[in-house]
């Protein structure tokens, strides 16, 4: 019963296919997604465990049925929402073929082994990063993280931070960021015991980058409480506003300071390869290390992230349980060793595939196109009296509101309107708070939205506004 003859197996396996290049036929005049009915949503959250078996096909069956009309919408060039793209077909295919090879890339001689250095090696060089540092693909941006600053924890130790933890380790350790950082940061300063009352805001400038001034206020105010800053943790593109803080000037203060210098470029990282905004990347080859999301801007599959660390040995006297006398570096060291997980998936696959698909002249078009039409979005809004930019960050994120003159309170009434986008599904975009104030935000990361796509969504909220101001 668990087993498939290989005719069987091609049977089934054309039919999954099937209906994938179905959606794909559907994917730009579909809706971007539809509310989940109750019953169904209960149907699935509350079924028993099933006792006896089930035929495969009508398994596949109710994928049809019942899981493929309700996607997130990511697929949609009409999706604006949160920081999430559609993948490339080709990616579906490698995730698949990746299942099928079932490798665990803990380390060893195998192709998947060798596979996941070699596309290491080609996110290093994308990043402008030293080729002689060290990573791996995690499964998303969180945990390339938190895989970086625990590295930075045990090297900024005064102690034996694996075997003692904080035992003995005197003041508290103080990470910075900016009010804009990632809400992942936090978490990772928490698991790792250093606490969220030591991860510093630093307020940001009026483009949401991190004041220098005010960070360097903090550390000697920090140390003047006896406090031990150890690390900056900065942004390559805010989740917010796509803001890319100033890493030249963040780079001084570390290595004046002796803090280690992170750059989270979950969202924003690849904005590197964008000829509109490469320059503001300066001093990120700086950093001590990165952490980078191929599952967003290089369009594959969730789940796909990547941490790089300068000093590779750090990382690996972070994660290896094996005494140095015990490591044999005549083959390659395993890649277990540099992180949390030991059996690891394919996840190299789907990346190899797609990086020799699009190639860096294809990424570049690809995500300097994103960037393009973001300054379309932002032009459309300032030409209108019905909008108000509210920023515009460098990348691909446009924070504005619907605001027709004589509107008393244009963030209520935004709130108001962007359940009602967001229930008709015409187009998919969610909010945030920027200065306290609610905004709401289109995120670009879409090979396949084009500027027909920004009119509709701009007719979408037009739409839904009008009909909320209606309801009063
Ligand atoms: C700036 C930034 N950092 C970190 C993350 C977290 O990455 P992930 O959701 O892949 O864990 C995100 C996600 O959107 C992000 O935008």
């Amino acid at each position: 019963m668990i087993d498939m003859t290989p005719e069987e197996f091609r049977h089934l396996g054309y039919r999954a296919i099937d209906l994938l290049a179905e959606r794909l036929g559907d994917i730009r005049t579909a809706a971007v997604r539809q509310p989940v009915p109750p019953a169904q949503r209960d149907q699935w959250m509350h079924a028993p465990l099933p006792e006896t078996g089930t035929d495969a096909a009508a398994l596949v069956q109710r994928v049809a049925d019942e899981v493929l009309p309700y996607p997130m919408g990511n697929s949609s060039p009409r999706f604006f929402a949160l920081v999430n793209s559609p993948s490339a077909p080709l990616a579906w295919l490698a995730d698949l073929l990746a299942a099928a090879h079932n490798a665990s890339v803990a380390g060893g001689d195998h192709a998947a082994t060798y596979i996941e250095h070699g596309v290491l090696n080609w996110l290093k060089a994308m990043m402008g990063y030293p080729a002689e540092s060290m990573g791996l693909l995690a499964s998303g941006g969180s945990v390339a993280n938190l895989i970086a600053l625990a590295a930075m924890r045990n090297v900024k130790a005064r102690g034996d931070m694996r075997a003692h933890g904080f035992l003995g380790e005197g003041p508290p350790m103080v990470v910075y960021t900016s009010t804009q950082g990632h809400t992942c940061l936090q978490k990772a300063v928490e698991i790792l015991g250093i606490g969220s009352a030591f991860l510093r805001k630093i307020p940001t400038d009026a483009d949401y980058r991190m004041d220098v001034a005010a960070l360097r206020a903090q550390i000697a105010a920090d140390r003047a409480a006896n406090l031990r800053p150890v690390c900056v943790a900065a942004s390559a593109g805010t989740v917010n506003s796509g803001a890319i803080d100033p890493f030249e000037a963040l780079a001084d203060v570390c290595a004046q300071e002796d803090l280690w210098f992170h750059i989270d470029g979950a969202y924003g990282g690849f904005g590197i390869l964008a000829e509109q905004t490469q320059g503001l990347y300066k001093g990120l080859e700086r950093a001590d290390s990165l952490a980078i999301d191929p599952h967003k801007w290089l369009y594959v599959p969730i789940e796909c992230g990547c941490v790089l660390v300068r000093d590779g040995q750090a990382l690996r006297d972070t994660f290896s349980v094996l005494p140095p006398y015990l490591r044999d570096d005549r083959a390659l060291p395993w890649l277990s060793e540099f992180g949390p997980q030991q059996t690891r998936g394919f996840k190299a696959l789907k990346l190899w595939l797609v990086i020799q698909q699009i190639g860096m002249q294809g990424y570049r078009a690809l995500i300097s196109r994103d960037i393009a039409l973001a300054r379309a979005l932002q032009a459309k809004i300032r030409a209108r009296a019905d909008f108000e930019l509210v920023a515009a960050g460098p990348l691909s994120i446009t924070c504005f509101r619907y605001a027709p003159p004589g509107v008393a309170d244009a963030p209520a009434l935004n709130k108001r309107l962007l359940e009602s986008v967001q229930a008709e599904g015409q187009a998919f975009l969610t909010g945030t708070e920027l200065d306290g104030a609610y905004v709401l935000r289109a995120c670009i990361v879409n090979f396949r939205t084009t500027e027909a796509d920004l009119d509709t969504l701009l007719d979408v909220i037009v739409q839904a506004g009008q009909r909320a101001l209606a309801a009063g």
